[in-house]
Formats: structure tokens, sequence, C-alpha cells
């Protein structure tokens, strides 16, 4: 049997490479691997967005991104969180056994309270109770489809670990085997994409390449990265270079990425030069997955029935758990 692995994608906001390399990548490998459950975290969204309009639409927009980055929803159970009401039931089950304590020290709740204490506010001020109990209901999406493997960044490491204590409580309570202890699955990449300047690529400090970009603003944005002074003539380190560290994200072989290593030590070459190559390695990449991509988002009906028909496969394993679990607990 095929270990499970499952993960969350919250439609907020544009993705840039970071992402792409950090997290959408590495999860779509492990979909080769183990039995794949992802789907559109839509629930936890609407914790910050009010307006249906955006939501919907970033719900679509996530989703087309996904599957243009080669998501099969043949292979993969690809679903949408509020189409599975089973999350719902399982999450009202798992209230019960969560210790209020449990939730005051999940990071996302503390930083808010802790700001708002910091500025002289009341400390709940602002804060809603989907906020509050978002690890429970992440542990709900994670428990109800028997996820062995969870491909998250670090930042989301502590709601794993709280979906596995939660479990814990329920198999310990009735002593018996009810859920399947997850573990997160955290790769190493993450977190280390050089951005335009240096620093980590992030949507905070605006040094990101979108993976929306049409071919022309591709290559404006990329003859941006920041490199050193020197002249073209020179000899040029690949070590601590961003040009270099981007172009070995996207290279097709370890023979191109010696080729063009070759390239730096025995100069002549200029960073325009050097940033084309860049570009044509990256385009190659990302232009299939924009072309995909402005396919897919033309066609909504399309991505919405993709949607619709994962989401009756996930019911279906989903409501298994829910069966099991209201048995053993006397519902
Ligand atoms: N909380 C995750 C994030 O902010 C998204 C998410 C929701 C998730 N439910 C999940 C991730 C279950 C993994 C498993 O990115």
């Amino acid at each position: 049997m095929k270990k499970i692995s499952l993960t969350g994608i919250k439609p907020t906001g544009s993705l840039h490479i970071g992402n792409y390399f950090g997290a959408i990548k590495p999860a779509l490998e492990l979909c080769e691997r183990f039995d794949a459950r992802y789907f559109i975290a839509d629930y936890h969204a609407l914790n910050t967005m009010k307006d249906a309009q955006s939501l919907r639409r970033a719900t679509l927009e996530i989703a087309a991104l996904w599957l243009a980055c080669g998501l099969n929803p043949e292979k993969t159970v690809f679903y949408r969180q509020s189409l599975v009401p089973e999350t719902f039931e399982l999450s009202t089950i798992l209230a019960a056994f969560t210790s209020k304590g449990l939730m005051n020290r999940a990071h996302a709740y503390k930083a808010a309270v802790e700001a708002n204490t910091a500025k002289g506010n009341d400390p709940d001020s602002g804060i809603n109770m989907g906020l509050f109990t978002y690890p429970v209901l992440m542990a709900a999406d994670i428990l109800l489809f028997n996820a062995d493997y969870v491909p998250v960044g670090r930042d989301q490491t502590q709601h794993v670990e709280m979906a596995r204590d939660i479990a814990d409580v329920i198999n310990h309570t009735y002593n018996k085997e009810l859920l399947t202890l997850p573990q997160a699955w955290v790769h190493d990449s993450a977190g280390v994409i050089p951005g335009l300047d240096g620093r980590k690529m992030s949507k905070s400090y605006g040094n990101v390449i979108a993976l929306s970009l049409p071919e022309k603003e591709l290559r404006k944005t990329i003859m941006r990265v920041v490199t050193n002074s020197q002249g073209v003539d020179e000899p040029k380190d690949t070590e601590n270079c961003r040009v270099f560290a981007l172009y070995k994200l996207f290279s097709a072989s370890k023979e191109d990425e010696e080729a063009l290593a070759k390239r730096y030590r025995s100069g002549g070459m200029g960073w325009g030069e050097a940033k084309e190559e860049l570009f044509n390695a990256a385009n190659r990449v990302l232009k299939p997955i924009r072309e995909r991509y402005e396919n897919l988002i033309s066609n909504p009906q399309e991505i919405d029935r993709i949607l619709r028909e994962g989401s009756q496969k996930a019911r279906e394993i989903a409501s298994q758990t829910i069966s099991r679990l209201r048995n053993a607990i006397g519902l």
C-alpha cells in the first residue's frame, strides 16, 4: 500500500518562482511516490477574505496554476475543501478533544495577540474564531484523509504537529488506531530561493519573479537581478551569484549547469549575457506553464468540473473516516 501525502493550498495572492521551486514542484514530485490528496483550502481563506468575487476568482486561479504546473487530476485527488462537508463534521468532533490551551499556543494566533498587545489594543482585537481554531480545521483536513505525510513550509509544521497530537488523544481515548498520525514533510529547498536582490524571494520584500509573467516581462525582470560590477572580461564566481543560483533551478541538466560555470570561470561573458542564458532557461520551464494556465483560466467551467469530480472522490474517502469515528465514539 502506498503512503498518503496531503496538502492544502490557500487561494491567496499571486505566486512566484520561490513558491514554485519551494512548494509546488516538490509537492508534485510526491504525487509519483504517494497517493496524493491536494485541495484548495477555501474555508481557511475565508478567515481573511470577505469578498465573494475575489475568493471565487482566487480559487479558480490557484487551481488553474497547480494544474498548469503539472498536477494530474486523474492520478491525484484534487478537490475543494468547501465541497467536502465531512471536513466540518470532523472539525466539530476534533474540537471536543482539543484543549483551548493548545490553540493559545498556536504561532499565528500568538503572533496576532502579541501584535495587538504591542499596539496597546485589546489582545483579541480583530481576531476571529476562524483564526483561533485554524489548527482544528487543518487537523480535520489532514486526519480525514489518513495522511501519512503533509508537505508544508516550515511555518506550518506546528499545525501538523497539533494534528498529530489531537489524533493521538483520540486514539488513546478509545484505545484504537482510529486516526493515522501525520508527519510534516518539509522540503530542504523551501526558503532558500534567492530573490532579485539576493534576499530570500518573498512577496514582502518585493523581490520576486512572478510565475505568470508574460515573456517580455520575464526578460525585463531577470535583467533586474542584482549582480556585482565585474566587467565582461573578468572571470566570474558561480558561488554567491544570484544569476547562477537561479539558473541552476531552471537548468535542464547538470551538463548545462557545468557549461555555464565554465563560461563564468573563463571570463569574456558579461552579466547581460549570463542573464540572457538565465532567461532562456527560465522561459523553457515557464512558457508551457504559462500557456496551460492561460488555456485553463479562460475556461473556468472546466476547472470547476475538475474540482467537483475530485471532491466527489474525496467525499468517498472522507465518509469512511467519519463512519469509523462515529461508530467508535458513540454518535
Ligand atoms: N495552513 C496552510 C497554509 O497556510 C494551508 C492548509 C490548510 C493546509 N489545510 C491544510 C496545509 C492541511 C496542509 C494540510 O499554507
